[in-house]
């Protein structure tokens, strides 16, 4: 078995080697170039050699892959291969959708399908370990990191989650074709506060079981071969170096047999939290707290076998550490045949093939949200017509690829304009109107964008007077979601703004195209332009699957998986909020219950919303009790438009009184249906104890009897109601 493999592998190597296998270090340099002989490099080349390193991450491709594993593998004494992880977040050379445009197809087979191709193409490339998915549950856009998960909500996070990792790890680990994942980020990173990134995280137990972990322990049930610890403190203690999430909950309660890898230099940052003195003790305290793998801190190797030596970490935990990275790395087959990820020949076929580019076009179009529709302006017609194509964001071929796009290329995603180019029997012209940003762009740098430069105005202008109809492409940069890019103001960023107005001032026939990361707050856009189509970054084919929807070659299905605010004060928004004793005003004019006096506690689209070309209507909601926890909840859903379309039916509940204080609704159940026009199917959900249970401040899942009610439509405003009792 691997576990006896593991342990008489063990029983060979030295306190040294044992360490080294929790040691990564980032690869940023031409492995297949000269050896370095000076600086980090050369430290890490000696390292390499010696078998002090165990991973290494950011090298890419077989040439350099096959560089660094021969090291590993013929120079060290025993030979112990590495495992190279990667940010495959979605997608590796070729492009999926960004994660959090992904949840918003709600479509599980998509996503996974998604994860699996990445898992095609890196593997292809020599890359056998992803950090992702992140499965942090986030309730503020002004958070970059937003773009990188699954929304808002815990039921439709976990449900992605699962989705995910099985997409990269498949049922077979051991097969070339798949990749270990990567539950990030262990834990709370998503609730810094203010939204600023790596800020602090203060959140007491019943947000943490109920809203946190779910997504965590659902990469659990579908087997995660590793997590990844996070940047925040959570409570006081660093996550690094915290023994009640590593130790306690992740691996006593929850049984979890893989490994902890920390996230870039967060055992250093322990330092800068003031939760370490110095880098000895940062080791002793990530090491003891249950951090296996050190990224980029350079503490396990310079001080874990002295601290060991002391007395100060147990010799046993190095062994488990030790032992769970070699687990992963048998299992990934690598000591079977540490090249088999580096094969030149399937490197070439499978980089940017066909399949993988129709698998990220398929889930691209399934991520767009259709916002407004007044009047039915779209679909466009597809013959006769003049059309205006407007913003720098409609002929950008990098911004469309995000944030997290280190293994592709720029311009390497297909551009609005060019898709639209694809119907060729309408007259197309394009117009800039203004830049979105100035200077260079970079993943490491600051964005500038332009706030004054309208010099291009006049011409966008021009060109929409005489248009049809007017598409206008704003949003944000790629580079401005992502990590460390929080902003304080979630508007259309720079000229953007002016430029919408100054358009919509001669032609009010706009098609606003957002390309973002993060909900925006378009409050003056939903007042006044008649449609709105969120298309986030949709990755590689973004300009083909924005124009397919445009010209109603796929018709729009998909749901925000995040609530857009009205203003930025709204924030933190979400669905599943809980009551407060004042949930709304006594008497008519009264103050004092809880909202705001300057604008009204509704967001501008709820979670869960979004539109087609055809209309859906709900009705016949049945809730039936089959036995004790166990309801079954039906209801009829029908196409009542003109075209063939895709609902995604939800159902809420709302536990009305328990122990621990329940939200106003949660997500208990969905299901993507597909209708012809005219066609009605009846939809059941089954609801037990998963769903009607939570988390109580002792950390144990209870269902508690009671009234509950159910909500069933087209988004968290659903339409239909009933009570029931458990
Ligand atoms: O995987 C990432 C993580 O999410 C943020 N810091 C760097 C890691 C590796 O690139």
């Amino acid at each position: 078995s691997i576990d006896a493999k593991v342990e008489q592998l063990l029983s060979k190597m030295t306190l040294e080697e044992k360490v080294g296998q929790m040691n990564q270090y980032n690869g940023f340099w031409n492995v297949t170039g000269p050896t370095p002989s000076t600086g980090d490099a050369a430290k890490k080349y000696e390292h390499l050699r010696k078998g002090y390193v165990g991973s290494m991450l950011n090298v890419r491709g077989v040439a350099e892959v096959r560089a660094v594993q021969k090291i590993a593998v013929e120079e060290t004494r025993l030979g112990i291969p590495l495992i190279i992880g990667f940010d495959v977040i979605h997608g590796y050379k070729t492009l999926s959708p960004i994660p959090l445009a992904e949840a918003a197809s709600w479509d599980l087979e998509v996503i996974k399908k998604s994860a699996e191709i990445a898992a095609l193409e890196s593997s292809a490339a020599g890359i056998n370990w992803t950090f992702a998915p992140m499965v942090d549950i986030s309730r503020d856009a002004r958070w970059g990191r937003v773009m990188e998960g699954a929304g808002e909500d815990s039921y439709l996070g976990s449900k992605i989650a699962y989705a995910r990792v099985k997409g990269f790890q498949g049922d077979d680990l051991s097969k070339p074709n798949t990749i270990a994942a990567c539950a990030k980020h262990w834990a709370g990173y998503g609730f810094a506060e203010s939204g600023k990134d790596y800020n602090t995280v203060d959140i007491g137990t019943s947000t943490l079981y109920n809203i946190i972990f779910p997504p965590f322990q659902a990469t659990i049930d579908a087997d995660v071969k590793t997590f990844m610890n996070s940047f925040n403190e959570l409570n006081g203690v660093p996550a690094t170096g915290n023994k009640y999430l590593q130790r306690d909950i992740l691996k006593d309660k929850w049984g979890f047999k893989g490994f902890v890898v920390s996230d870039w230099g967060s055992m250093s940052e322990m330092i800068n939290h003031g939760y370490a003195k110095d880098k000895k003790h940062v080791a002793e305290l990530s090491a003891n707290a249950g951090s296996d793998m050190d990224m980029e801190s350079y503490a396990y190797v310079s001080e874990l076998a002295n601290l060991v030596k002391e007395g100060k970490v147990s010799e046993a935990y190095i062994d488990d550490a030790a032992k769970r990275i070699l687990k992963v790395k048998y299992e990934l087959g690598l000591f079977d045949d540490p090249y088999k990820y580096c094969d030149e020949e399937r490197e070439k076929q499978i980089t940017g093939s066909k399949e993988i580019n129709d698998a990220v076009l398929d889930v691209a179009k399934k991520s767009i949200v259709l916002l407004k529709n007044d009047k039915d302006i779209l679909p466009l017609k597809k013959s006769g017509q003049k059309i205006a194509l407007i913003g720098a964001l409609a002929n950008d071929k990098t911004s469309p690829l995000g944030n997290w796009r280190i293994g592709a290329e720029d311009n390497s995603a297909i551009s609005v304009l060019e898709g639209m180019q694809q119907y060729p029997n309408n007259q197309l012209n394009y117009a800039k109107g203004a830049d979105l940003v100035t200077g260079e762009t970079s993943f490491l740098f600051e964005l500038k964008i332009n706030t004054t430069d309208k010099s291009e105005f006049q011409q966008a202008i021009n060109t929409a007077k005489s248009a049809d109809v007017v598409v206008m492409v704003l949003g944000e940069h790629g580079f401005q979601s992502g990590e460390a890019r929080t902003r304080a103001e979630i508007g259309l960023p720079g000229v953007q703004q002016e430029l919408l107005e100054a358009i919509y001032a001669v032609n009010k026939n706009i098609v606003l195209v957002l390309n973002n990361g993060r909900p925006l707050t378009i409050t003056w856009a939903d007042a006044h332009i008649p449609a709105i189509v969120e298309a986030w970054q949709l990755g590689t084919q973004s300009g083909n699957a924005i124009a397919q929807v445009l010209y109603g070659d796929y018709n729009p299905s998909g749901k925000l998986p995040m609530t857009f605010p009205r203003s930025i004060g709204q924030l933190p928004i979400y669905y599943n909020y809980k009551s407060t004793g004042r949930p709304s005003a006594n008497e008519p004019n009264s103050v004092f219950w809880s909202h705001y006096t300057d604008e009204s506690n509704t967001p501008l689209y709820p979670f869960g919303y979004g539109l087609s070309y055809t209309k859906f209507s709900y009705t016949n909601l049945k809730v039936n009790k089959i036995s004790t926890n166990k309801i079954e909840v039906s209801v009829d859903l029908k196409n009542t438009g003109k075209y063939k379309g895709k609902e995604i039916a939800q159902l809420y509940i709302r536990d009305l009184f328990a122990s621990i204080t329940r939200p106003v609704k949660e997500l208990k159940g969905f299901e993507l249906v597909e209708l012809e026009p005219n066609e009605t199917k009846n939809i059941k959900f089954t609801l037990t104890e998963n769903e009607l249970g939570f988390y109580n401040n002792e950390g144990d899942f209870v269902v508690e009897p009671g009234d509950f009610m159910v909500f069933v439509g087209g988004s968290s405003n659903a339409v239909l109601e009933q009570k029931f009792e458990l």
